[in-house]
């Protein structure tokens, strides 16, 4: 849910006046009358569309394949759309949302600035993504986490190793760790070793050239394709001996790198299991089915899709609170200001005025300026 009850009340305070669709908050433990009671009026889709000026929704058009197509007609010219929107791989959505006259902001392109850490719903959906990973895994697993001494014997603790240690790995590696396995981290900028060390992880250190693999923005860029190769075999010696390997790899933009091959997955232990946060850009393993769970030889290989939805009513709290920040930037005097001065406006602004006016979107659509 885009909004939490909360919100419209501290929205209400900067003069705006929030319109809730009946029971949209429902699923994520938030009735309507917690809304009604915060200040916010109930209505239906349809008036919700053609009443509001600001649409606000966590995934629209581009990241939502089952709803965000029916909301095209119902969008008007000149209103303004805010949600999660893949805008670097669904730029063709973008160039609809144009053509329908739409001003659309991609939250994802929020810049990583500290003016803008409070708007950051990437890291936040990262972070519930990276603990319900562990979760995930562990009733998966046949095995429990901890180490146990107990009359009935010992019980070895589990081995977790998680790969691409940004916001969601380093939230796997420390709910891992919290469960009592013994957790080894890897990530392809060398930066992070002191932070995946920092959470309780053993960081692996892989005998491959990974200079340059930092952006300005403290992404990861996309390597060479002998620096993949090389990397697999290393990274398969060492899953060789792992119960459970949780992938969070992704390279903004691109579809996400594979880390790991058929060939990996059957070197793994009979039993262990592999959940690929990167489903959704195709995975890091080669045999994930993104959104599916099943069993290749012994071992478990998942994909799962939008998983902060598996938690949803801090996932909602969360985005709630960064779609917040976001609009109290865009909202001045409770009139909309599209002030494309600001580096957060300008960075996350797609389409305005008919065009898509987002200079890397534009270069990814190739239409010239
Ligand atoms: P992400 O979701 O784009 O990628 C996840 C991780 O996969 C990254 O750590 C990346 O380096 C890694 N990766 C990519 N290719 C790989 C490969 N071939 N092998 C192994 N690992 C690979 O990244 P995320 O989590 O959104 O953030 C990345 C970094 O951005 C953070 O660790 C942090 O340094 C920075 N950041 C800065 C913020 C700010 O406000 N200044 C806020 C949040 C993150």
């Amino acid at each position: 849910m885009a909004l939490i009850p909360r919100a419209c009340e501290a929205l209400g305070k900067v003069g705006v006046s929030v319109l809730i669709e009946h029971t949209a908050g429902l699923a994520a433990g938030f009735p309507d009358d917690l809304y009604v009671a915060r200040g916010a009026q109930i209505v239906g889709r349809e008036e919700l569309f053609g009443r509001a000026d600001v649409v606000a929704q966590v995934r629209s058009l581009g990241a939502n394949p089952d709803a965000g197509r029916a909301d095209l007609p119902l969008l008007r010219s000149g209103q303004t759309l805010i949600g999660m929107s893949e805008p670097l791989t669904a730029w063709s959505e973008a160039g609809e949302l144009a053509r329908a006259g739409v001003t659309s902001f991609a939250m994802e392109l929020i810049p990583r600035i500290t003016r803008a850490q409070s708007m950051d719903v990437l890291s936040a959906m990262s972070t519930i993504a990276g603990y319900e990973a562990v979760l995930l895994a562990a009733t998966a697993l046949s095995k429990i986490f901890p180490m146990l001494m107990t009359a009935a014997g010992t019980l070895a603790p589990v081995k977790v190793f998680v790969l691409g240690a940004g916001v969601a790995g380093l939230q796997a590696i420390a709910t891992a760790k919290r469960l009592g396995a013994v957790v080894s981290g890897y990530d392809v900028r060398a930066a992070v070793k002191e932070q995946v060390e920092s959470v309780g992880a053993k960081f692996v250190v892989l005998e491959v050239e990974s200079t340059g693999a930092e952006d300005k923005g403290g992404y990861a860029k996309a390597m060479g394709e002998d620096f993949y190769r090389r990397q697999a075999e290393l990274l398969g010696a060492f899953m060789k001996d792992q119960d459970v390997v949780i992938t969070t790899a992704a390279v903004p933009g691109k579809k996400a790198p594979v880390l790991i091959t058929k060939a990996m997955v059957e070197g793994m232990m009979p039993g262990s299991v592999i959940i690929d946060l990167a489903a959704e850009r195709g995975g890091n393993c080669e045999l994930t089915r993104p959104g599916e769970r099943y069993l290749h030889g012994e071992v478990t290989v998942w994909g799962p899709l939008n998983v902060p939805a598996l938690a949803p009513h801090d996932a909602s709290q969360m985005f709630s609170s960064n779609l917040t920040a976001f609009l109290k930037l865009l909202v001045k005097d409770g009139q909309l200001v599209l002030n494309r001065e600001d580096e957060i406006i300008r960075e996350t602004l797609v389409t305005h005025n008919g065009a898509i006016v987002h200079p890397r979107i534009l270069e990814l659509a190739g239409i010239q300026k």
